[in-house]
């Protein structure tokens, strides 16, 4: 379950999926054998979240559960698993900071303090504003580019230092496009910081131009 877990709040009394978000419902049922709808339940959940706010109301669950005929603890158990789902309300930027080996060994540790220092709030906690939510989770696939931060659900920026981050804070909050991915200007995508190495002279014999290289 997602570490952003608020006590006092209210739950809707009601949830239906707009006809928009019904059309991206009906796409990804269609995608299934008959009979094997329930497959669809974690993109019913995001689509759900996207709708909500940034967060899944139980009423929501109720209704995906309804649309897949399948028992509700179903549609439950999957949400509280995963912490990609939202079962309480957060912030307008939703920080997920990862702090498993790779990137605690990169310095998470680092970056989140930066920030925690920064916005006076800890991790599991929102700002006053409503600006961020500070969360903590495990391995966010990108460890190649450790220390990562998910903004969202779906943004990533990556090679974060404490004061990069900082700056990435400002930038939210000031409203400002910030670029996504690596943050330390050296690494092209997810490439070594050394640049290419591996098969290089092949490569170049072969006349294969090498992505990042003049
Ligand atoms: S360990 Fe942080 S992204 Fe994998």
């Amino acid at each position: 379950m997602s570490h952003a877990q608020k006590r006092d709040f209210e739950q809707p009394a009601s949830f239906t999926f707009t006809p928009e978000s019904m059309k991206e419902v009906d796409a990804v049922i269609a995608k299934y054998p008959k009979g094997y709808q329930a497959s669809a339940v974690m993109p019913l959940l995001w689509i759900a979240q996207r709708q909500h706010d940034n967060w899944i109301p139980e009423k929501a669950m109720e209704e995906i559960a309804r649309i897949l005929d399948m028992p509700k603890i179903k549609v439950f158990e999957v949400a509280t698993f995963y912490t990609m789902y939202n079962l309480a309300p957060v912030g307008k930027h939703h920080l997920q900071f990862c702090t498993t080996t790779p990137c605690w060994l990169r310095g998470s540790g680092e970056a989140v303090e930066a920030c925690e220092k920064h916005l006076g709030i800890k991790l599991g906690e929102t700002t006053p504003d409503g600006e961020f939510t500070l969360t903590d989770v495990e391995c966010l696939g990108a460890c190649v580019n450790a220390p990562v931060v998910q903004r969202n659900g779906d943004e990533f920026y990556e090679d974060l230092t404490p004061e990069n981050v900082v700056q990435l804070l400002d930038d939210l909050k000031a409203g400002k496009k910030h670029p996504h991915g690596s943050q330390d200007g050296a690494r092209h995508k997810s490439s070594g910081v050394e640049g290419a190495t591996c098969l290089h002279e092949q490569a170049k014999s072969a006349g294969i131009k090498i992505a990042g290289e003049k």
